[in-house]
């Protein structure tokens, strides 16, 4: 048996209360894979807009490639789906797009990781597109 403390930048997303959607995949009573949406807001001319970030996505290596975390993200989003707020990942532009997340959607929002890979999603119409302002980073993603 080994028993190991948490560790992980995203547990302090958990601990200041600022997790939205946070999901593990099991496969025989194993934890192979982990996801977590937290909130991010968007400050604009017209005030703050409540968005949530995807990060971080990770899937146990040896069980990568089946599946596994595309599954996550796919029930990650249909739970914040059900919030009516707006998605934003900074990751590979292989791997996201197919979740419909697009580069396009995110240019007019400011952010220290601006670039080819970050994206934005709409899960619902509006809760990206057309919005003009800057997303505001917990302090711990200085840590990532
Ligand atoms: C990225 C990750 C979460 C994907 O989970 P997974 O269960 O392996 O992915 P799926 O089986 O659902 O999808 C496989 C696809 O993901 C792609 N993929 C896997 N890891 C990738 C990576 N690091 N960057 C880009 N694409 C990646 C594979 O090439 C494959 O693409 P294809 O369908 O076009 O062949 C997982 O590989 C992982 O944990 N990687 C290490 C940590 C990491 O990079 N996390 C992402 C931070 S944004």
């Amino acid at each position: 048996m080994l028993i190991r403390e948490e560790a992980g930048w995203w547990y302090r997303l958990r601990d200041d209360g600022l997790a939205i959607v946070s999901l593990v995949a099991v496969e025989n009573e194993e934890v192979v894979g982990h996801i977590l949406f937290s909130e991010l807001p968007i400050e604009t001319a017209g005030g703050v807009i409540n968005a949530a970030s995807l990060a971080p996505t990770a899937v146990r290596p040896g069980r990568q490639g089946r599946g596994i975390g595309s599954a996550l993200v796919r029930r990650g989003l249909e739970l914040c789906r059900q919030r009516g707020i707006g998605i934003v990942v900074v990751g590979h532009p292989h791997y996201y797009p197919r979740f419909g997340f697009a580069t396009e959607l995110a240019k007019n929002l400011a952010s220290p990781y601006a670039g080819e890979a970050f994206m934005a999603l709409d899960l619902v119409p509006g809760a990206i597109d057309g919005i003009v302002g800057a997303v505001r980073y917990p302090e711990v993603f200085n840590q990532v």
